[in-house]
């Protein structure tokens, strides 16, 4: 796509671009090519797993290694990221994990010291990141602040479990910043994406049949991260300077369908096939 310089003097912080699957890698690839300047973070141990350093160097990014669980490593971020830009204007969280999720605990036999760590990783580190942005005056007026959701936080998927939770806290901590934010020109929103092929995104089980479901059941097929990373450019630009509190989705429509050709055609087959059982 070609750039139109949307974020031309924007500078901000991108939280969670851990390799090239990674959501926040392409919001980081789609806000380079519209001009913006900023700062890659992520937790010191995706040092080792990860290849944040080989976008850094893609996009010019300083990188700063912080648990987004901790507020003294956020404390310090922020206070590196003044020297680095002065005051900043979007910070984009896209940070997630679900331990019980992970380890394949099912949302009746939840390991609770896990479930907590998850709801502090995948949502209140939103909170703990406004917050601290705040206190050290990081962002100029006018400025954005997005993070990734999934729809998840409104309805029950069997497999997502506890990030079910974490999701509907992570959407209800946008929106009751959005009223503290408003006061000084600043704006929160949530990006609900659709079932994205990243890490985060393949640790759940039966992942590859939610996207399955997800592709089947939307207009438009299920939405990419490089799409997502054009939709963000968009939030963190001018363009959306009203819009706030908000779940966004994106999903090619799958939030608004009931059913589709896609999946009413295989259980046709289906209802046939039983009918035919009981003749
Ligand atoms: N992949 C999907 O299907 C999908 C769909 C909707 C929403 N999302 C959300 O998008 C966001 C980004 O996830 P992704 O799918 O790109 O996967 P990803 O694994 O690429 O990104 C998750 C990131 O969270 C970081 N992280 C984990 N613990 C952290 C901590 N303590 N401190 C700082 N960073 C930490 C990881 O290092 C990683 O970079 C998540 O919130 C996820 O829930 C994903």
């Amino acid at each position: 796509m070609d750039h139109s310089g949307l974020l031309h003097q924007k500078k901000g912080i991108i939280f969670g671009a851990l390799n090239e699957t990674s959501i926040a890698w392409a919001i980081a690839k789609s806000a380079h090519r519209e001009g913006a300047q900023f700062a890659l973070s992520n937790a010191p141990v995706a040092k080792r797993l990860g290849s944040l350093e080989s976008l850094a160097k893609q996009v010019g990014s300083p990188v700063y290694w912080a648990d987004a669980t901790s507020n003294d490593d956020l404390k310090v971020l922020f206070e590196d990221l003044k020297k680095e830009y002065g005051k900043i204007d979007f910070i984009v969280h896209a940070i997630g994990m679900g331990i019980n999720v992970r380890k394949r605990r099912t949302y009746d036999q939840l390991n609770h010291q896990w479930y907590a760590k998850s709801l502090d990783i995948s949502a209140i580190s939103l909170h703990r990141i406004v917050q601290l942005a705040m206190e050290s005056e990081a962002m100029n007026p006018g400025g954005s602040i997005l993070t990734i959701s999934y729809i998840g936080a409104q309805r029950s998927f069997s497999h997502y479990s506890e990030m079910g939770d974490a999701k509907a806290l992570l959407e209800s901590i946008v929106r009751t910043w959005g009223p503290h934010l408003g006061k000084v020109g600043i704006r929160i929103n949530s990006i609900s994406q659709s079932p994205t092929r990243t890490t985060a995104g393949q640790g759940i089980s039966g992942f590859d049949a939610m996207f399955e479901f997800g592709e089947k059941m939307s207009p438009l097929g299920n939405a990419d991260a490089d799409s997502c990373g054009d939709y963000a450019v968009t939030l963190l630009s001018d363009l959306t300077r009203m819009v706030t509190m908000q779940t966004l989705y994106h999903d090619g429509g799958f939030s608004s369908m009931g059913i589709g050709d896609g999946m009413i055609e295989p259980l046709m087959e289906m209802a046939q096939q039983h009918s035919s059982d009981l003749d």
